[in-house]
């Protein structure tokens, strides 16, 4: 279990003190200390382990892990932000402001109705919950990531975050990229020392920087089983006419996974662009080897163009496009040593920048690794989560050129005036 800093604001808010950023990395160096993710939770225990935390949740969380689950870790966790916040000043003097007052038995009705209170919202909230429970345990899919070797690209922040997490948790080995020494020593910093991660650093944006790490740490294409290449950048205020950062971008979000995958497939030596049909001749031992899952973070993005965003969608075209070859590539071959997953989530929360209407749309990166990690297991070949999201983009894109026009010039509605004179006129050519 890990707290992210949301799930931080909401227990705070929950106990009635102020978030503070000096006492949530202690907490989250604490946790990473204690509440070790190889001590894995099991059965119901887990199912609230994972569920995100909000004020309202944490009502029946609290009264479940008091009585019934007293070795959970969401009550190492409450103790903990209760024990730091006691240990600093502020916090001290809100947490003594609740205490009993003047009028200790006004006080005692007070807690024994919010008791009773908590209780009541307990007992049904647990019973649906529990339902929930035995309802997905009957429909999972029984293929997890235990014991297997797991490629994250950008597993610093965002997505590539909560991925990292859930396959720890579901006992996997990472092999983790990220860009810079301080992110890595960062990341180290709220992982437990037992956690089973290799950190490489890979600059995305240099060519074969992804292959070069990983034969730099001796990592065969062989010993992974599942890479997903999550990494991806964005830029803000950036006119698709802007070379250099375009370049980049391609770099980033679609050619550095060409060069991976061929890479990746390069001992199998089944896809060749030149000899499509390489993979008959193969022996019927190579036909039965397991197969290898990429994974490509794509985007709903991909449908449609977006002013100023220095041509991200346009690289989320290409990588979905390219992807979709690449499988029909390895469909004509015997014995498709790959299988690929193409993810096109709509918006979610993350470092990334979203602007206007956006923001509102938007979903936690929790929720798009969990559908991620579950499409995986049941080996479907796309996923775009939420669905809402993706009928409400198609439903935009067959309004015509003219209606995405109007509609995604508005969504990105907010920017800087440079960037507004310069749309100015840019739209004169553009909007016919
Ligand atoms: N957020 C959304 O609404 C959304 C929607 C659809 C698709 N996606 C896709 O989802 C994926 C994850 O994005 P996110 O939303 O989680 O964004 P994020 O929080 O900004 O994470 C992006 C990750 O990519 C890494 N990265 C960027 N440039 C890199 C480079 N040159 N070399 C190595 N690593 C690099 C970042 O590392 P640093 O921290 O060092 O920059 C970071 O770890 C991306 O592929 C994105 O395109 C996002």
């Amino acid at each position: 279990m890990w707290v992210r800093e949301k799930d931080y604001e909401e227990i705070c808010a929950y106990l009635g003190v102020t978030p503070n950023p000096d006492l949530y990395r202690k907490l989250v160096r604490y946790v990473a200390d204690r509440c070790n993710v190889e001590r894995e939770q099991r059965g119901f225990s887990a199912y609230l382990s994972d569920l995100r935390l909000s004020r309202s949740r944490l009502v029946p969380l609290d009264l479940l892990t008091r009585f019934i689950f007293p070795d959970h870790p969401l009550r190492r966790i409450l103790n903990a932000v209760i024990a730091l916040h006691e240990c600093n000043d502020l916090g001290y003097r809100q947490m003594a402001a609740a205490g009993p007052g003047w009028f200790p038995i006004l006080t005692l009705v007070r807690e024994g109705g919010r008791f009773l209170l908590s209780l009541l919202i307990t007992i049904p909230w647990s019973a649906w919950h529990y339902s929930v429970y035995k309802l997905e345990k009957a429909w999972q899919s029984k293929d997890t990531l235990r014991g297997k070797r797991v490629l994250i690209t950008g597993v610093n922040g965002g997505l590539g975050k909560e991925l990292l997490f859930h396959c720890l948790r579901q006992g996997a080995h990472v092999i983790g990229t990220l860009r810079t020494e301080a992110s890595r020593q960062e990341l180290e910093r709220c992982l437990p020392v037992s956690a089973s991660v290799t950190l490489l650093l890979a600059d995305l944006a240099r060519a074969d920087a992804l292959v070069s790490a990983l034969e730099r740490a001796g990592i065969l294409p062989d010993a992974l089983d599942v890479a997903i290449l999550c990494a991806g950048t964005k830029y803000d205020e950036t006119s698709v006419l802007d070379m250099g950062k375009l370049r980049e971008t391609f770099q980033v979000n679609l050619f550095s996974a060409v060069e991976f995958a061929g890479w990746f497939l390069a001992d199998t030596q089944r896809i060749a662009p030149t000899v499509p049909t390489q993979g008959i001749n193969s022996s019927p031992a190579d036909r039965f080897r397991p197969r290898k899952r990429l994974v490509l973070v794509s985007s709903m993005g991909r449908w449609h163009g977006m002013p100023w965003t220095g041509g991200y969608n346009a690289s989320k075209a290409g990588l979905s496009i390219w992807s979709e070859s690449l499988e029909q590539e390895l469909a004509g071959t015997d014995g498709s040593p790959l299988e690929v997953l193409i993810v096109e989530p709509g918006i979610f929360e993350s470092r990334m920048p979203v602007r206007g209407l956006g923001r509102l749309l938007s979903i936690s990166s929790d929720r798009v690794a969990r559908h991620i990690l579950q499409a995986l297991a049941k080996g479907k070949r796309i996923i775009r989560p939420p669905l809402w999201f993706a009928l409400l983009t198609w439903a935009i894109c067959l309004g015509g050129r003219s209606l995405r026009c109007r509609f995604f010039r508005k969504a990105v509605r907010g920017r800087g005036d440079d960037v507004g004179r310069c749309e100015t006129s840019l739209s004169d050519h553009q909007c016919r």
